[in-house]
């Protein structure tokens, strides 16, 4: 059981944001002035905005991420699909310039010209390639602009993790604010979110220590919960594998990028361990609401070092562990 947490009634959400203020709550307004405006060069923006462009970045530096089957970018060469997927147990499908899940297609399993699911349902290859021909057209990106499809090596969750997702890999998401690792939570899918680990589509957010990896609270739709709707797992139990591991990575991140207030989405994959999925500028707040604390506390710390991002990352994170344990 999570300690201390009463379990929320769905009056009480407007209440407890008011109790969060007390706790430091970082709101929309102050993030956008206060954080990406002053420390997010626009300049930046393309490198995070464009999955494609993020994941040539972290090849360069060779950051783990999962690998890059092919690319198709106009609309004859989505009937050359098959050349890509052909030999492969599973892949995911997803558009550059998509987000929240939108348009992201992983199929786990593929036997004899048909293609699984994560839901346990099949396709032909013609709808995949409907599907990768919906992704050029812009359907699934921001205003509807033409973007391009990429497909991705499978990810599968690590053994310790798989119990906690339903249909769906669950990622790590780490805020990480002139390059120190500040809050962090895990997303799980589940039913209602239909195989997606993002938060407004109804995943699951369990607030992580950022010392240990280990679970402090957890959400849905902003009411606490304590255990997965469809397993039925205690996430109080929850724990991530290797996490000073993926907390170099996020760290390595923002080194990268030079993004100074960064959201990280991370994987724990079987075989490979901390991989990274996508990087974000401007990244949401209901990791405070997963985390049952505020952000803005933790912020105003960093913003009172001098240029702590010339610090070496197990600096960087021995200041968060220190500062921003539970
Ligand atoms: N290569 C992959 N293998 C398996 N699942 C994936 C893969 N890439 C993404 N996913 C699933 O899709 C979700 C969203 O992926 P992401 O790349 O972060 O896109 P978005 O910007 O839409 O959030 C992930 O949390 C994960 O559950
Ligand atoms: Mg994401």
């Amino acid at each position: 059981m999570f300690a201390a947490l009463p379990l929320l009634d769905p009056f009480s959400v407007f209440r407890r944001y008011k109790d969060m203020r007390s706790l430091g709550l970082l709101g929309m307004n102050q993030r956008n002035h206060k954080y990406i405006a002053r420390y997010n060069a626009r300049s930046l923006f393309p490198i995070v905005d464009n999955k494609l462009h993020t994941k040539e970045l972290a090849l360069e530096y060779r950051l783990t991420t999962p690998d890059l089957l092919g690319v198709i970018d106009n609309q004859h060469d989505a009937s050359l699909l098959d050349r890509f997927i052909c030999d492969k147990e599973g892949f995911c499908i997803k558009p550059a310039k998509g987000s929240g899940g939108k348009g992201i297609l992983v199929i786990k399993a593929c036997e004899q010209g048909r293609y699984q699911k994560t839901n346990g349902d099949w396709l032909e290859l013609a709808a995949v390639q409907r599907h990768v021909s919906n992704i050029l057209a812009g359907l699934f990106s921001l205003g509807g602009a033409t973007d391009v499809a990429m497909i991705e090596t499978l990810l599968v969750p690590s053994h310790a993790l798989a119990k906690y997702s339903h249909h769906g890999v669950p990622d790590i998401r780490v805020i990480v604010f002139r390059g120190i690792p500040v809050m962090a939570m895990m997303r799980l899918a589940c039913t209602e979110s239909h195989g997606k680990a993002n938060l407004h589509q109804g995943a699951i957010g369990v607030g992580l220590n950022i010392a240990t990896g280990r679970a402090i609270n957890a959400v849905q739709r902003d009411r606490c919960i304590e255990r997965h709707p469809d397993t039925g797992v205690l996430l109080s139990e929850l724990q991530v594998p290797r996490w000073h591991e993926l907390l170099r990575l996020a760290c390595s991140c923002h080194e990268i990028c030079g993004l100074g207030y960064l959201g990280v989405d991370l994987v724990i994959d079987e075989r490979e361990g901390p991989a990274l999925l996508e990087l974000n500028a401007r990244p949401g707040l209901s990791i405070q609401i997963a985390n049952n604390a505020g952000l803005l506390p933790r912020l105003r710390q960093i913003e009172a070092i001098k240029k702590p991002e010339l610090w070496t990352v197990d600096k960087k994170i021995e200041f968060a562990l220190a500062h921003f344990s539970r």
